[in-house]
């Protein structure tokens, strides 16, 4: 039936078409109000939720005993417990092993405690070196100059069955202590 057929009074279109317009205005505000409130409720559910699924820092082995010659300092690369598989290459953590003297050892965060950039150990020299504002610390990551405030920070770690553990997950910072 085409609008000449139809037995209804212009009068009575209008009104039809206006009824459509509202139920169009009415469902459009539904669904973006629908839209707003999960945008603004997921983070704050993942937020409340966080608590029940943080994970644990876990002891990763770091390599035998032997792998480390007294005295120096070397750069590992260890796996990170908290990575996700899609984190890839970036869900490793470098860590800087110092090992001091048999079973006396240090491990040194990268990041330099002023502003975070990761430090370059630079053995003829005897020290860590931050590129991005010119920190500098000593090989028993202790401050020597610059604007970072504090010495290096250090993970925790353990010898077991002649190799070195370090416990990895969280960051060791003040707030996060290892
Ligand atoms: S981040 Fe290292 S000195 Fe600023």
């Amino acid at each position: 039936m085409n609008e000449h057929d139809c037995p209804c009074t212009p009068a009575d279109r209008s009104e039809s078409e206006t009824t459509d317009r509202r139920g169009l205005l009415k469902w459009s505000t539904i669904l973006l109000g629908g839209l707003a409130t999960a945008a603004t409720g997921v983070p704050i559910i993942g937020f409340l939720l966080g608590p029940l699924r943080k994970q644990k820092d876990k002891w990763i082995r770091a390599g035998a005993l032997k792998e480390f010659a007294e005295g120096e300092i070397r750069l590992v690369d260890l796996e990170n417990p908290l990575a996700k598989a899609t984190d890839g290459d970036t869900g490793r953590i470098a860590v800087y092993v110092r090992r001091v003297a048999g079973t006396q050892f240090q491990v040194f965060a990268v990041n330099c405690t002023h502003l975070g950039c990761p430090v370059h150990w630079f053995p003829q020299a005897g020290m860590f070196l931050c590129p991005c504002h010119g920190g500098a610390f000593y090989e028993d990551g202790s401050r020597a100059s610059g604007p970072p405030p504090r010495a290096l920070y250090e993970y925790e770690h353990r010898i077991e069955n002649s190799e070195l553990m370090v416990k990895l997950g969280h960051l060791p910072t003040l707030q996060q202590p290892a």
